[in-house]
């Protein structure tokens, strides 16, 4: 086991989130060097941490799962020859390791010996008895399973399961599992690497490995120069990693690093989600598929050129299977296509992304979340992908007009149950969302204080706001007005 580790090995290892760790290294109470850990310090501060995944990672990692649909079962498992190859390097640092262990032994017998051997004064005796009572003690209990010896298996499983992919110069790493390509991994850990058909054909998921060893998984028809080969370029959707990895990658800092796309995607499914809002699941083709930030928004034609554009309501970690909230607005074109014509398998056409209501992935502050009525669209992708990040805190208040505007309320709870940082509150305005003036100001205004007044970690958060345009601007200069500055308070108007 290597005696420094980076935080997401270590957070692995001891079951905890990044951010909990990355708290211990500021506060003083864990040491970094270079942005690693050593296993002494992870030790000492958590010396009763479990071998078993905690149930929280493990709850974590379902709720990924089952974002990414069936694609889990295809990616148990490493690739037969990925996983020898694991193997066969952990032979050898075993090998090595018995040998070094080996010439200790003769070392500590001839060292015994040689104090048995010595003569000496009653006085050195006594000292000598000492010495090996001290020797047979401090011996015997580096032998002893302890915590130090399940930390090293724990961390020896995961070398074999796993590996790590560092980028430079973001710096940023995540873990490699089963059979993921490399940018598979990428998007699953919430990282938005540089790409564009995710089937080998565009060359645009290019990136150069530094150091460590990948293999081929996917057949691609993009040829790279042979110039570039040669340096180290592979594509990142048809490789896997070996071993540890180091790259060289473009990820995406901002909306303007996301190309506009237009793709013919086909309708996978239509369910109701209330009596006037239905889910719109649609599916790209494989080698096409939707690139975006979580939060954003793309337009959606059918029939004859109905447009609207809606915020996407799905995690950008399934580029494929891409997912709306559709409230009925009667008389509106595009809305009385899609609840009375649009049917499975027709086509619909994608053009996006749209919008900069995206996630601030490098504040360490709480996530506060509010839906106003269909606001939760947007928020909903944010939040998954704040799982995906493992986000520390998040909160959700899913403000509604009505109690039939809380439309899925199964989703919401199933986060709440899951996981320990994840706080949900739904509140029932008992006005319309829509049209908020006069005294219905005044009523949105005390429901708002009334948030604030319990929570007084809030006013310390960032502050996502989604919905109607009517409530949304009331809401934005309440928490304007508590002194949040407007870096901190996102609002996504619909
Ligand atoms: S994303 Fe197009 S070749 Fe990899």
């Amino acid at each position: 086991m290597n005696d420094l580790l980076s935080l997401t090995r270590a957070a692995r290892l001891v079951g905890v989130s990044r951010v909990v760790l990355q708290k211990k290294i500021q506060c003083g109470e864990m040491a970094s060097f270079d942005g690693m850990v050593s296993t002494d310090s992870l030790l000492s501060c958590y010396p009763d941490a479990q071998l078993e995944d905690t149930v929280e990672l493990k709850r974590i990692s379902q709720i990924k799962e089952r974002a990414f649909g069936k694609r889990v079962f295809e990616r148990a498992m490493p690739d037969a020859e990925v996983l020898a190859a694991r193997v066969t390097d952990l032979s050898k640092e075993l090998a090595i390791s018995q040998s070094q262990l080996k010439k200790l032994n003769v070392l500590l017998n001839n060292l015994w010996k040689r104090l048995d051997a010595s003569e000496c004064n009653a006085e050195s005796r006594e000292a000598m008895a000492n010495l090996k009572l001290w020797i047979k003690h401090e011996v015997s209990s580096a032998m002893e399973p302890g915590f130090s010896n399940l930390l090293a298996i724990k961390d020896n499983m995961l070398r074999v399961m796993t590996a790590q992919v560092t980028l430079l110069p973001s710096r940023q790493d995540f873990l490699l599992e089963g059979q993921d390509t490399l940018l598979e991994a990428a998007m699953r850990a919430g990282i938005s690497l540089n790409y564009g058909c995710s089937g080998g054909n565009c060359g645009l998921c290019k990136a150069r490995v530094i150091s460590g060893q990948v293999k081929k998984t996917r057949h691609h028809d993009f040829v790279i120069p042979e110039a570039q080969k040669n340096q180290g370029c592979i594509l990142l959707c048809s490789n896997t990693a070996v071993s540890d990895i180091v790259l060289e990658a473009e990820v995406a800092g901002s909306v303007q690093d996301i190309p506009f796309q237009q793709i013919t995607a086909k309708v996978k499914a239509i369910d109701t989600l209330s009596a006037d809002t239905l889910l719109l699941h649609l599916q790209t083709p494989r080698t096409q598929r939707l690139r975006f930030l979580a939060g954003q928004s793309a337009t959606l034609r059918v029939g004859q050129a109905f447009t609207a554009e809606l915020p996407i309501a799905s995690c950008p970690c399934d580029d494929r299977n891409v997912l709306f909230h559709l409230h009925r607005q009667t008389g509106n074109l595009f809305s009385d296509y899609v609840f009375d014509r649009l049917k499975c398998n027709d086509a619909v056409e994608v053009e996006g992304p749209q919008g900069e209501f995206i996630l601030h992935e490098k504040s360490p502050r709480a996530l506060y979340f509010f839906a106003f009525d269909g606001g939760f669209a947007p928020i909903k992708s944010l939040i998954e992908h704040a799982i995906s990040l493992n986000a520390e805190t998040i909160h959700l208040h899913w403000i509604a007009s009505n109690r039939g505007n809380i439309y899925l309320p199964n989703v919401v709870r199933a986060w709440a149950d899951a996981l320990d940082n994840f706080h949900y509150v739904e509140h029932i305005a008992g006005i319309d969302l829509r049209a908020v003036v006069g005294k219905r100001e005044e009523k949105l205004l005390n429901q708002l204080g009334r948030i604030v007044d319990s929570d007084a970690e809030l006013i310390r958060g960032d502050v996502y706001l989604a919905g109607p345009a009517s409530a949304l601007n009331i809401a934005e200069q309440f928490f304007l007005g508590l002194g949040l500055p407007k870096t901190r308070v996102s609002v996504n108007l619909l």
